[in-house]
């Protein structure tokens, strides 16, 4: 009896300290520039065994791979095996969309390994007036229905965290948020400037909760395996898969222009739009909105959120791997910057909001301009200047970046700069009104396929 008593007071005594420490490190967010401590910039141009990078022949043969190594087995943690689309069937689609603008098509993929099945749905909308579209690809965070107000998008009956904003309660998510997110996607400006968008609910590939037993992950699991291992995929490489799956189904949609997707994300689906352009390069440009910590912001500077504190409230978004680096960023054999080179040369965009110190946005600001030296290997513009430029006074290169004013969000002005560096990098705006020999019949034939990949 005694015994017992004093384990649960040792238990106890072990989880208030726990507690206690990761409060403290969340307390101990620092937000003073004069505080955020001297640390060196892993080099890009030099290999982890010393050696210079001249060229871009060098980078991709000696200094690209292990820097995706590094990422892939100590942070994001690696996907363990290949699984290709089982089938796709379009289970909706409809022409006379966004105010007659465009024609919308839902899609529903499925997955099958391990006796285990998971299913996600693509929402798509493709301007009439382009008969192969370039397109913006995107997860949300409340479900497609709340993209856009469109009575035709079905709701996913998938787990979603309870948000009174939203009127989710009981995890399921309802008619109530149809069209809730307009504001943040505008979808209809995409339209306009003949784009397509392509979204999907990311709580379909894997629920955003401290738990390996839902989701992708169990369907690449090993026999007897029921989490990652320490070097395995978190959260964020599942999202990140999920979006090269989004592609192989691009690949095939007559619709998409499949060699122009921008694959865009938002905070922590920012840091996943990030992730999944470095890992997979048939992606055309990606953009990291307000992305943070363990997105574009550099880790070393310790400023607003830290490894020690996403790790302890995010336990499921990294690879275990990754808590080495709890307290320890001065470890780390790279940082942000070196995420975003490996967009290089595909043209990479990071947007900050003043209000979000959170998410660092000087920190978001430094990365973009450290991972210049690798574009400028290639021969393209980054960001010249360690400068921060203005509240919005946006810098449109290869590598782009633009701060506005106000809060962690995505807004209209956030997406009309997206837009405008879109046509600048996707070669102008000469998709649009390429329009001609595309007739209705042939959207529709096409509709009719499922195929077996
Ligand atoms: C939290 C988290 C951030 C993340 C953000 C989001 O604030 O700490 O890292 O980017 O959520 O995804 O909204």
């Amino acid at each position: 009896m005694e015994y017992l008593k004093t384990l649960i007071i040792l238990f106890l005594s072990l989880f208030l300290f726990l507690q206690s420490n990761a409060q403290s490190a969340a307390e101990r967010t620092n937000y003073d520039e004069s505080k955020v401590p001297d640390f060196e910039l892993p080099d890009l141009l030099t290999t982890f065994d010393g050696r210079k990078i001249k060229s871009a022949k060098e980078w991709e043969t000696l200094r690209r791979e292990e820097v995706l190594d590094f990422f892939t087995n100590n942070m994001y943690g690696k996907i363990p095996g290949e699984l290709n689309i089982d089938t796709w069937e379009i289970v909706e689609e409809g022409t006379g969309a966004i105010n007659g603008k465009a024609r919308r098509r839902q899609v529903e993929i499925h997955f099958e390994n391990n006796g285990k099945k998971l299913s996600f749905n693509i929402l798509l909308y493709f301007p009439n007036n382009v008969e192969k579209a370039p397109l913006f690809l995107g997860y949300n965070f409340y479900g497609n229905h709340t993209v856009y107000d469109d009575p035709n998008i079905r709701v996913s009956d998938a787990w979603a965290r309870n948000n009174e904003a939203y009127s989710i309660t009981s995890h399921k998510m309802t008619e109530a948020s149809r069209g809730a997110q307009t504001a943040n996607w505008q979808v209809e400006k995409m339209i306009d400037a003949g784009y397509g968008f392509a979204t999907i609910y990311y709580g379909e590939v894997d629920p955003d909760r401290n738990d390996f037993d839902d989701g992708i992950h169990p369907l690449l699991y090993a026999d007897n395996q029921n989490k990652p291992l320490d070097n395995e995929w978190g959260a964020i490489t599942a999202w990140a898969w999920g979006l090269t799956k989004a592609m192989d189904y691009l690949e095939q949609d007559r619709g998409a222009d499949a060699s122009k997707v921008i694959v865009f994300g938002h905070s922590r689906l920012g840091k996943t739009a990030l992730w999944a352009g470095a890992m997979d390069e048939r992606f055309a440009g990606a953009i990291s909105n307000n992305s943070g910590c363990g997105g574009a912001a550099l880790s070393k500077r310790k400023f607003g959120e830290t490894v020690e504190v996403i790790n302890t409230a995010f336990p499921h978004w990294f690879c275990d791997n990754f808590s080495v680096y709890n307290n320890n960023e001065e470890a780390l054999p790279v940082d942000q910057h070196a995420l975003i080179a490996l967009m290089a040369p595909r043209p990479v965009y990071i947007a900050s909001a003043e209000e979000d110190r959170w998410a660092d946005p000087k920190g978001e600001f430094l990365s973009a301009y450290h991972a210049t030296p690798v574009y400028e290997l290639y021969g393209k513009t980054g960001i010249n200047s360690e400068e921060m430029p203005g509240i919005h006074q946006p810098i449109h290169n290869s590598v782009a970046y633009h701060i506005r004013s106000g809060k962690h969000s995505v807004t209209e002005y956030d997406w009309e700069q997206y837009i405008k560096w879109a046509n600048t990098i996707l070669g102008k705006r000469n998709h649009l009104f390429s329009f001609n020999n595309f007739s209705r019949s042939s959207f529709f034939s096409f509709s009719k396929a499922s195929i077996r990949s």
